[in-house]
């Protein structure tokens, strides 16, 4: 099976383009495929061959989405169409990955596939036109929505806290807004048992079918928590590992303190990955576990 990684300059791209040793994987960074120009990379798509397309890339900077509307629609909205218009041409599945940001907060239980997204800034706006248009493109395209997400090959709001930590006392995060963190290494693991099962290498779990992997599918480490929770632990885990930290507990403040931010944020995001799940036979291992692994992979002094 021939996969196509697009978005490899980023975190979680370029986390999956390493991890898929058993397939012929070929990656495509901002350079190498632009979805800001749709027909110079729909003719470059056409002209090569694949089986999957994954599409990590996205203009992912949720304040600058606000003020750059249009740009934000073409790359997170019409871009992916494009992608699922040249996949079904081919007759090749598209993985393309969406956002907890399509939700508007105001649920207190784990979002389900099923529930409606309304969300509430350009960024959610522009990547739910974006899932729209792959559901529209092909019938047998998958769209994954992930939180809060956090691996080695992008810094993200842990490194922020851990750098904060290593070089003040005081370390403030919003505690009042919730989600759950996901590790790209556990994202690729999930997407490597959605390839198993397209390429027939595992048996399928009682129920799956390949006509189920299709459509959107929620993807998030287990539990739920606030920033100021996934900050606090991130430092706990940096003291275990011996990280040497100027400060050991993060403070709480509150999501109407961040005057700076322009764009409105979910203030309850967290994804139900009870169908991915069911479907993959591979249940999503906790948050706490996840972090625990990465600090201790990718800062640990001991
Ligand atoms: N990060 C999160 O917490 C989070 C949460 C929920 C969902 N997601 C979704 O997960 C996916 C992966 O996110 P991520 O964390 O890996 O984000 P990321 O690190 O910002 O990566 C996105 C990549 O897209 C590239 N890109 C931007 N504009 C492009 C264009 N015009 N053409 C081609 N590539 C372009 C970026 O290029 P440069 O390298 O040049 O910047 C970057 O490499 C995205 O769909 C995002 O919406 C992320």
């Amino acid at each position: 099976m021939k996969l196509l990684v697009v978005g490899t300059g980023g975190r979680l791209g370029a986390a999956l383009a390493r991890e898929f040793k058993e397939y012929d994987v070929t990656g495509f960074n901002r350079e190498q495929l632009d979805l800001s120009n749709l027909d110079a990379a729909r003719g470059k798509l056409r002209a090569i061959s694949f089986d999957v397309l994954i599409n990590t890339a996205a203009f992912t900077n949720v304040d600058l989405c606000e003020t750059e509307r249009d740009r934000a629609f073409l790359i997170n909205g019409k871009a992916p169409g494009v992608l699922g218009e040249v996949c079904n041409e081919k007759d090749a599945k598209l993985i393309h990955f969406s956002t907890d940001y399509v939700f508007d907060g105001k649920k207190r239980a784990p979002y389900i596939e099923e529930d409606e997204a309304n969300p509430i800034s350009v960024y959610g706006e522009s990547k739910l036109a974006g899932e729209k248009n792959v559901l529209a493109a092909g019938n047998q395209h998958l769209v994954v929505r992930v939180s809060w997400v956090f691996g080695p090959d992008r810094a993200s709001f842990i490194d922020a806290m851990i750098k904060r930590a290593h070089e003040n006392q005081n370390v403030l995060a919003i505690a009042d807004k919730f989600s759950t963190p996901t590790y790209t290494a556990d994202i690729a693991r999930m997407v490597g048992h959605i390839l198993d099962h397209w390429s027939r290498r595992a048996s399928a779990p009682d129920g799956l079918g390949a006509s189920r992997l299709q459509g959107i599918l929620h993807f998030a480490n287990a539990g739920k928590c606030s920033w100021q929770e996934y900050a606090q632990w991130a430092l706990d885990c940096c003291h275990d590992a011996g990280v040497p930290l100027k400060a050991t507990t993060v403070g709480a403040i509150k999501l109407k303190e961040m005057v700076n931010w322009v764009a409105r944020r979910p203030v309850y995001s967290v994804l139900s990955a009870a169908k991915c799940a069911e479907l993959t036979g591979a249940p999503p291992r906790a948050w706490r576990e996840a972090v625990a692994d990465y600090i201790t992979r990718f800062y640990s002094k001991k």
